[in-house]
């Protein structure tokens, strides 16, 4: 049998260049090997969001096309809806009697998130996501878990519920699953903020436009001591060199020179970039335009791969009420 991948992405706003070589290429190549489970996870962007849950709605079909368009393959991965999947907030609930209040403090993504949302009194539901991404994880007993760095705390909780889980009950129907980190540098943002983030105003979509996608190169941050063409750059701290690094690895170390000794202007070096990037949008920029066009096969993408996911849900929720002799009314 093929082993299980599950990952999953928050609806809360249009995929980047950052999610693009971070986890979604990553994603489409291991959709050949493995039996490949996508979660759209609307639940817990509300974690966040609950406030303005129609963002979060509008998201849902731009981020399964975002995965559609980038060549993910509904005949190959299941592309789901969390909140359509009530076995997920079941298992959610069995979990929370296993880890304490203390456990989930001390998750460091729970306490940077806290603070760079502002939470001083954050809300159960917050502070109990990463139990929540247990269940996410478990339902389907994936194997592996394509995730960023900071999602490791949020892996280790995993585990930790796993082992207990089967230790307590006595029984192994659910499966320990382990992260798989991404082997591309997270992608800095056009500002040269560390992070290409959704919400920071620094990032190339997937779905911008040509004409958007070069404005922005050409906006990029770069040397802010390269005042002149004449100036000598200094490419480690420009925001367009890091991305030559992974666009275009093969001419990097030239321009990197060409830079250094002020052979090649900034804009000249940008529009190179742009063509790189351009090439790599370019096919994603049908695809997407394809799916757009046809609205309904979307929509039956999400429901073929929730149906699926509900399928395998409902076996988990069985087994793991057997393993807990929660059966009370007997059959
Ligand atoms: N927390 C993840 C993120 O913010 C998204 C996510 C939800 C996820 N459920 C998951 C990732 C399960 C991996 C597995 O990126």
């Amino acid at each position: 049998m093929k082993k299980r991948i599950l990952t999953g992405d928050r609806p809360t706003g249009n995929l980047h260049l950052g999610h693009l070589v971070g986890s979604l290429q990553n994603r489409v190549a291991l959709q050949e090997e493995y039996d490949t489970f996508i979660l759209i996870a609307d639940v817990q962007a509300l974690t966040t969001h609950f406030e303005q849950p129609e963002k979060i709605t509008e998201n849902v079909y731009a981020v399964a096309l975002d995965n559609l368009s980038v060549g993910l393959n509904p005949e190959k991965a299941s592309l789901f809806v969390q909140s359509m999947v009530p076995t997920i907030a079941e298992l959610t609930v069995f979990y929370s009697m296993l880890v304490s209040v203390n456990t989930l403090r001390h998750n460091p993504t729970i306490k940077t998130e806290a603070a760079n949302y502002g939470y001083e009194d954050m809300t159960y539901g917050f502070l109990g996501y990463p139990v929540s991404q247990t269940a996410d994880i478990t339902f389907c007993n994936a194997n592996l878990v394509p995730v960023g760095e900071d999602q490791l705390p949020h892996m280790e909780l995993t585990k930790k519920i796993v082992r207990r889980f089967n230790d307590l009950y006595k029984t192994n129907v659910l499966t320990e699953p382990e992260a798989m980190l991404s082997a591309c540098p997270r992608l800095v943002g056009l500002d040269g903020n560390a992070k290409m983030g959704k919400s920071l105003n620094n990032a190339i979509f997937l779905c911008d436009t040509e004409e958007m996608v070069k404005a922005k190169i050409l906006s990029a941050k770069t040397d802010p001591q390269r005042i002149n063409v004449k100036d000598k750059g200094h490419p480690d701290v420009c925001s367009a060199f890091s991305y030559h690094k992974i666009f275009n690895p093969d001419e990097c170390e030239n321009i990197c020179e060409s830079c250094k000794q002020a052979q090649v202007g900034c804009v000249d070096c940008k529009n190179n970039l742009f063509k790189k990037v351009n090439a790599l949008l370019k096919p994603i920029r049908q695809k997407r335009e394809y799916y757009e066009a046809h609205p309904n096969l979307v929509r039956e993408i999400l429901v073929a791969g929730t149906e699926k996911a509900n399928t395998i849900g409902q076996e988990t929720v069985a087994k793991v009420k057997e393993a807990m002799k929660i059966n009370h009314f007997g059959g």
